[in-house]
């Protein structure tokens, strides 16, 4: 019997078991399903969030560490913990983001659970595109622009296919080698990529029905597409802009639309939004998604999406109720739970850790205490 203060680590290779049990479109769509039903029925009385805070810096190149909390009242606090250092692929081959996610439980405040999170990450912010997609593109199948062909471009091409037929695709990236690799690294039953460079696709923006804008583009450096030749009826997905200075889109082109917020006072900070004045914002994806706001189908529609700590639990919870359904994960003692509560050093004593796993594990947990 393991320790009740155990902590359970979910690892890679965790997140790789469960999706080959669950199937990789599956497990997509029962994220999509959870964005969907509890962004929609999203009720501030139970669900507590903060704006992201962090710490960036130029060591060697510019990077951020930064931690997203989000509190289901009375159950659990998720924090992930995301660092993100756009240099990490060309210059080390690793990925530009990199997150964990900690899950701790409300009575005791122990950590029960701790997870990958860089997968997860990218699969949430391609579902949260898909669901807004749906809602807001024009019915039927889509034609779809992605500007930047990196990790995130991969599962918005990949959830927004979830939930729309996915008639073309063109993409564009300022480094031609990751958008010739793109279409390798997407399920194999999606569209090829038409690979065009930048003032192509700007031409052909007209034949696009949506756009996912998902660049790593330095701040203060130029918007990363002209939609002017648009169609009325174009929604764009902007996941790139998430750091004061950095933005993806022309300042005309949000003029033109509504600009729906993941989270609007994190958006004022550091996504599209940031430009613009709190009155010139549409209704929040929350508004979007629980219908109260108003019917946006054939507009032109920009989701801001700098990202929601609160998907970010719901997708580590999702992880963790098939990683303990197939009995997955390591459990650690990083707290162990004592015979004495008000001893710190108890812990120290060799013989303790032992007497306590014995006594543990037949039961008798109590009776140690009784003895204390
Ligand atoms: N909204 C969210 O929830 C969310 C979540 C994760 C990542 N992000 C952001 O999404 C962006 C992409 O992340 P990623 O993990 O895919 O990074 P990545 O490094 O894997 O890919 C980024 C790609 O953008 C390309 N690029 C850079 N500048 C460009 C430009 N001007 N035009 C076209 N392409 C350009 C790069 O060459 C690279 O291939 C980052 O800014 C990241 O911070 C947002």
């Amino acid at each position: 019997m393991s320790d009740p203060l155990s902590t359970l680590l979910l690892d890679v290779d965790d997140l790789r078991a469960v999706i080959a049990d669950v199937g990789l479109d599956s497990f997509m769509d029962e994220l999509i399903t959870e964005l969907r039903v509890e962004i929609g029925g999203f009720d501030e009385a139970r669900v507590e969030h903060q704006i992201r805070a962090g710490f960036n810096y130029e060591s060697a190149e510019h990077g951020l560490v930064e931690w997203m909390p989000t509190m289901v009242v009375g159950d659990v606090v998720s924090v992930k913990t995301v660092g993100y250092h756009p240099a990490n692929p060309t210059a080390r081959g690793l990925p530009s983001v990199l997150a964990t996610t900690a899950l701790y439980d409300t009575t005791t405040g122990s950590l029960t659970t701790m997870c990958e999170a860089t997968l997860l990450t990218a699969l949430r912010t391609g579902a949260a595109s898909a669901v807004l997609t749906n809602v807001l593109a024009s019915p039927g199948p889509v034609t779809l622009g992605v500007v930047g062909c990196g990790a995130q471009a991969v599962t918005q091409i990949h959830a927004i296919s979830r939930l729309r037929p996915i008639a073309s695709i063109i993409a564009t990236d300022i480094d031609n080698s990751v958008a010739t690799t793109l279409e390798a690294r997407l399920p194999e039953d999606i569209a090829s990529p038409e690979i065009v460079d930048i003032d192509e696709f700007n031409a052909r923006v007209g034949e696009l029905s949506v756009v996912c804008t998902c660049t790593s583009v330095p701040i203060g450096k130029d918007p990363v597409v002209d939609l002017s030749l648009r169609r009325q009826d174009l929604h764009v997905n902007a996941v790139g802009a998430d750091f004061p200075g950095k933005t993806e889109l022309t300042i005309e082109d949000l003029h033109a639309s509504v600009v729906i917020p993941d989270v609007v006072e994190q958006c004022l900070i550091e996504g599209e939004a940031q430009r613009l004045d709190r009155s010139e914002l549409g209704p929040s994806m929350v508004d979007v998604l629980s219908g109260a706001a108003p019917m946006l189908v054939g507009e032109f529609t920009v989701f801001d999406s700098t990202g929601w700590s609160f998907e970010d639990l719901l997708a580590a919870r999702l992880f963790r109720s098939h990683a303990v359904r197939l009995s997955l994960g390591t459990r650690v003692s990083l707290q162990r739970t004592p015979v004495d509560p008000y001893d710190p050093y108890e812990s120290l004593r060799p013989s303790s850790g032992e007497v306590i796993a014995e006594l543990r594990s037949s039961g008798d947990l109590a009776l140690v205490r009784d003895r204390a």
